[in-house]
């Protein structure tokens, strides 16, 4: 491989990450379990809950404590149990992707 190659191939790469690693981590993280990126499953669809906070600053800071805690009533009658075994890091990048879902 030539350099060109193989600088263009690391960009690629690069530019594909983001994305491919939030989807993994919510996947890991358990959170496709209950949700689908645009499907409702047990909680709604996360391309629901960017349109829902689409206007609000304070999104990021309250769905934070939200998925930390677990609550209910935002979307209906079925609680969010508190995903304990999560990380703080890892709530918040997967809130702010899940605020990036169209
Ligand atoms: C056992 C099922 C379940 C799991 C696992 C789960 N959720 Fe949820 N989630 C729900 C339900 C049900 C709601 C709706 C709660 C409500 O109506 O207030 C919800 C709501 C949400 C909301 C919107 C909250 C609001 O107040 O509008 C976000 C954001 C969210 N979940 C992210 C996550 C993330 C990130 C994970 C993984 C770390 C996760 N969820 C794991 C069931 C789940």
């Amino acid at each position: 491989m030539n350099r060109t190659a193989i600088v263009s191939t690391l960009a690629f790469a690069v530019a594909a990450l983001p994305a491919l690693a939030s989807e993994e981590l919510a996947r890991k993280s358990g959170c496709l379990a209950c949700h689908g990126i645009a499907t409702k499953i047990v909680g709604p669809s996360y391309k629901e809950v960017a349109a829902k906070y689409k206007s609000d600053k304070d999104a990021a800071a309250k769905l934070f404590k939200k998925v930390k805690e677990g609550g209910v009533g935002a979307w209906g009658q079925v609680p969010m149990p508190p995903n304990a075994t999560v990380t703080d890091d890892d709530i918040k990048a997967l809130v702010k992707w899940v605020l990036s879902q169209k």
